[in-house]
């Protein structure tokens, strides 16, 4: 198993104006075949579940401040970054490993055999602790 990776720091000025990136984005299914920067692969997880100002809040808001969400990357073809699953965990932005190797295959198949799924450079996977969906529930902020 591989060690934790310490991620780049994120840009949170960007060139992009919001209303840009909106007016812009579409979902594609088709991928230039090049691997992703680790650059664009932190930044994209920060903007996901980053943290940010000074206190324990994240970049997405959340009802509470409960923080449910948790995230793992898929990782095929990046740079700099060895194939596999890892957790990221806000608090230190950071990737702790999970699965060694490229599970992307596996991926594809649990989203009902979408082949894009498989050739995508990375996924990025949102999941949900339930002891941490309401107040009292009982659930440990843990990243
Ligand atoms: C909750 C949610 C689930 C989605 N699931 C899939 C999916 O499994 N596969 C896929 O190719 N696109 C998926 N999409 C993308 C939508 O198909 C896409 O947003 C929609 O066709 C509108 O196109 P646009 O994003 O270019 O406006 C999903 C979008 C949302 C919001």
């Amino acid at each position: 198993m591989k060690h934790e990776v310490s991620l780049p720091t994120v840009d949170s000025k960007g060139a992009v104006t919001l209303e840009a990136a909106i007016s812009h984005r579409r979902s594609v299914r088709e991928y230039a075949g090049a691997s992703l920067s680790l650059d664009a692969v932190a930044q994209l997880l920060w903007a996901a579940q980053g943290m940010i100002g000074h206190g324990k809040r994240r970049a997405a808001p959340s009802a509470g401040a409960l923080y449910p969400l948790e995230i793992y990357l898929f990782a095929g073809r990046v740079d700099g970054l060895a194939a596999g699953v890892y957790r990221y965990v806000s608090a230190t932005h950071r990737l702790i490993p999970v699965v060694d190797g490229d599970s992307r295959l596996s991926l594809s198949r649990a989203s009902l055999e979408q082949a894009w799924v498989a050739e995508a450079p990375v996924s990025i996977i949102l999941t949900s602790l339930k002891n941490r969906l309401f107040v009292g529930s009982g659930g440990e902020r843990s990243s």
